[in-house]
């Protein structure tokens, strides 16, 4: 389908924030699903490229889904140079999103720099939906460059606990240290777990939540080449499932239960 690019910012030096007018999204789409986009008018890249939903929004009365993206290629660089009013073409949701457990009563949100995406959208529905939900936000990144959307998570009175590997905010060294220390201290049999972030992020929030039977759901990033199933490019190995083996992360996920994962 096209849709119409509404705005797209740089938000921090090499991440944008893409808004696209789309009724049919805003409407049907989950936190933790994801679009493909085409990125370019002919076939180069051939490709479209998968894109987490981060925001449902409304601008100028107009419903629209937001994206947050970092350029690290050349997808994602058409991307940065897309302007108000272009048409692009979206294939879309897909993936199977987040469960939200009934009665949750402590959400942990996990991100790795720009994995920050689909939670800021999870986060917000939690707490809209919920009664008295505490929300908690790990995030990291190389440097305070790619820590992104704190103020989304100040709205919702989460308690934020910083890391970046240089030290140029919150705490020096892997967000996952802090994590450790949380899971040791606090975290108790009433807390969910929801991370999203580079592949040894993702793996590390596992065995610390894995250690003390703390659910924990991990969205996954892979190269897609469809989306829905057809390549089977996407594959992930997991402890049992329909495939053999092997699951979908594009349509069985991209959201798995972190037990459900081959580390
Ligand atoms: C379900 C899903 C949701 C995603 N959501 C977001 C999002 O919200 N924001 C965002 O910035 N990115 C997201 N990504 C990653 C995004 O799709 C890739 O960064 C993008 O496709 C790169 O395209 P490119 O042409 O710029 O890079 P390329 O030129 O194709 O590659 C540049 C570099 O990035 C690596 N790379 C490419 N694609 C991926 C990928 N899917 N995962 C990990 N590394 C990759 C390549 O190995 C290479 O090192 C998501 C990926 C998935 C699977
Ligand atoms: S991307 Fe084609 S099967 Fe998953």
């Amino acid at each position: 389908m096209f849709v119409t690019i509404v705005e797209n910012n740089e938000i921090s030096a090499g991440y944008f924030r893409l808004a696209i007018h789309s009724p049919e999204l805003a409407e049907n789409t989950k936190p933790g699903q994801f679009i493909m986009m085409k990125v370019g008018d002919n076939y180069d890249p051939l490709l479209r490229r998968p894109m987490g939903i981060h925001k449902i929004s409304n601008k100028d009365n107009n419903p629209c889904v937001e994206l947050l993206y970092q350029v690290v290629g050349k997808g994602t660089s058409m991307m940065s140079k897309m302007k108000k009013g272009q048409q692009v073409d979206v294939l879309g949701p897909f993936g199977n999103g987040f469960a939200i457990p009934q009665n949750i009563k402590i959400a942990v949100f996990v991100a790795g720099g720009v994995g920050i995406a689909p939670l800021a959208m999870l986060a917000e529905k939690m707490v809209k939906d919920a009664t008295d939900l505490k929300t908690y936000l790990f995030i990291g990144g190389k440097s305070k460059n790619d820590v992104l959307c704190l103020d989304d998570f100040e709205k919702l009175n989460t308690k934020i606990c910083i890391a970046t590997e240089n030290g140029s905010l919150g705490n020096q060294g892997l967000v996952t240290n802090s994590v450790s220390k949380f899971i040791d201290q606090k975290a108790n049999g009433q807390a969910s777990f929801f991370a999203c972030g580079p592949y040894q992020m993702l793996k590390a929030v596992s065995e610390l939540t894995a250690k003390k039977n703390i659910p924990c759901q991990v969205s996954l990033d892979r190269r897609m080449a469809c989306g829905f199933g057809a390549c089977l490019g996407c594959v992930v190995k997991v402890t049992q499932g329909n495939h053999g083996s092997y699951k979908n992360v594009c349509t069985d996920g991209p959201v798995f239960d972190a037990n459900e994962i081959c580390w």
